[in-house]
C-alpha cells in the first residue's frame, strides 16, 4: 500500500452554501451561491493496469475496488458511486489510485457530493491533460450525478465548487453558465451568516425534488415557453388559467425567486444587508407555501432566528432537511444559536451542528509531480 503515499496530483474543492436563488438553476434561473471553507481532497496516482482503487483517509483500509472496463451508470454502490462517475464522465480509459479526504459535513446539504465529484474532476483534468475548462467539468460533473449516480440534480453545487473565489458570492445564470462575482465581505460591516444543520434527513428528497422539476417543466410546457426564465409575475398570473393549483406554485416560486436573486445582487453591491436579508426571508417563504418543500426543523430554525434579531434567514439546498442560514449582527450569533438550540430541545427535534463560513476559493490543484 505504501504507493499511495507517493500521488502525481492532489486537488481540492469546496461545499457551498446558496445565499438565494433556490430552486432554480433547472429552471434556467439566477442563483448566488458562495463556496464554503470546509473542502474535499482527492490525491490520485496512475496505475499501469486497468484497476480503479478508491479510499477514503477516514476509513484507510476499506478500499473500494472496481476496474475501469465495467464503469456502468446505475451501477449500486455507496460513496464510491460520485468517483466513479467522474471517471465515467471524463472517459478516463487508465487505471488510478485515488484517496479521498475532507471536512466539509455530510448530510447537512452543503453539497459534500459536488465538492467530492469536483476534486476528483481537476485532478483527473490535470493527471491525463484533458484540457477542459471550469464550464465543462462542471457539465460533466453534473452529467456523472444525474447519470452516473442516478440523482437529478440541477448545475449550481459543481458550478460554485468550480468557479468560487474567495470574498465573493457567485451570480450564476444557469441558462449559459456565464458568471459574476460579487463581493461579500459580511466581517467588514460587522454581520456573520450561521449556518444550522438541522440534522433532518426526511426521507421523500430525491422522488420530492424531482415532482418539482417535472411541475415545472410541465408548467412551461402549458405556457409554451423553454423555460420559466421566459416570464415575469405578471405575465403568470394572465395566464393562471392554463395551469392547474400545483404548477402555478411551483412557478410563482421559481419566477419570484428569480427576480430576487437579482435585487439581492443589486443590494449586496450597495451594502444594504437590511434588505438582503428581507429578500432572504420571503425567499424561504416563498420555499416554505409555494414550493413546499420545507419542514418542521428548518421553519424552527428560520422562526427562531429571525425572533432573535436576525436580519434575514431561510432554508438553503434541496429542501426536507438539511441546512438553513441566517444573517445577523455578529453580537447577535451566540443569542442565536443559544435559542434555536433551545426550540430543538423543546420540540424534540434532534441537536442542530451550526457552522460559519466566509466566502471561500473555489476547487483548486494544490500538486502536480512531474514523473
Ligand atoms: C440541490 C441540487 C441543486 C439545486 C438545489 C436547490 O442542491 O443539487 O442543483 O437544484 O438542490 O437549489
Amino acid at each position: 500500500m505504501s504507493e499511495w503515499l507517493s500521488p502525481d496530483v492532489i486537488a481540492s474543492a469546496p461545499g457551498r452554501v446558496n445565499l438565494i436563488g433556490e430552486h432554480i438553476d433547472y429552471s434556467q434561473g439566477f442563483v448566488l451561491p458562495f463556496a464554503i471553507s470546509y473542502r474535499t481532497t482527492a490525491t490520485l496516482r496512475r496505475r499501469s493496469d486497468q484497476v480503479i482503487r478508491i479510499r477514503s483517509k477516514q476509513r484507510i483500509d476499506d478500499v473500494i475496488t472496481a476496474s475501469i472496463t465495467e464503469l456502468a451508470p446505475g451501477t449500486h454502490g455507496g460513496w464510491e458511486r460520485y468517483v466513479l462517475g467522474v471517471i465515467w464522465a471524463l472517459e478516463i480509459r487508465e487505471g488510478i489510485d485515488i484517496e479521498i479526504d475532507g471536512d466539509v459535513p455530510l448530510g447537512a446539504g452543503l453539497s459534500s457530493s459536488a465538492a467530492l465529484e469536483c476534486a476528483v474532476a481537476v485532478g483527473l483534468n490535470e493527471m491525463f491533460s484533458l484540457g477542459l475548462n471550469k464550464k465543462e467539468l462542471a457539465l460533466l460533473t453534473q452529467k456523472a450525478e444525474n447519470v452516473y449516480v442516478g440523482v437529478p440534480c440541477g448545475i449550481m453545487d459543481q458550478s460554485v465548487s468550480l468557479m468560487a473565489e474567495a470574498g465573493s458570492a457567485l451570480l450564476l445564470d444557469c441558462r449559459d453558465l456565464s458568471t459574476t462575482l460579487v463581493p461579500f465581505d459580511l466581517g467588514a460591516s460587522g454581520l456573520e451568516l450561521l449556518i444550522i444543520d438541522t440534522q433532518a434527513h426526511h426521507a421523500l428528497v430525491d422522488g420530492e425534488y424531482a415532482k418539482r422539476r417535472q411541475a415545472c417543466e410541465s408548467a412551461c410546457s402549458k405556457l409554451q415557453i423553454s423555460s420559466l426564465r421566459d416570464i415575469d409575475i405578471s405575465a403568470l398570473e394572465a395566464r393562471k388559467e392554463l395551469l392547474n393549483d400545483e404548477e402555478f406554485k411551483r412557478a410563482h416560486h421559481a419566477i419570484s425567486e428569480m427576480a430576487r436573486t437579482l435585487q439581492a445582487v443589486d443590494v449586496l453591491q450597495q451594502k444594504d444587508f437590511a434588505s438582503l436579508g428581507a429578500l432572504i426571508t420571503q425567499s424561504h417563504i416563498s420555499l416554505r407555501d409555494d414550493y413546499e418543500i420545507s419542514c418542521a426543523e428548518l421553519d424552527c430554525a428560520v422562526d427562531v432566528a429571525l425572533a432573535h434579531g436576525a436580519l434575514g434567514a431561510r432554508m438553503v439546498g434541496g429542501g426536507f432537511g438539511g441546512s438553513a442560514i441566517a444573517l445577523a449582527a455578529q453580537g447577535q450569533i451566540e443569542e442565536i444559536k443559544g435559542a434555536i438550540a433551545d426550540a430543538f430541545r423543546s420540540a424534540q427535534f434532534t441537536e442542530p451542528r451550526f457552522f460559519t463560513s466566509l466566502p471561500s476559493a473555489g476547487a483548486q490543484l494544490i500538486k502536480k509531480l512531474d514523473r
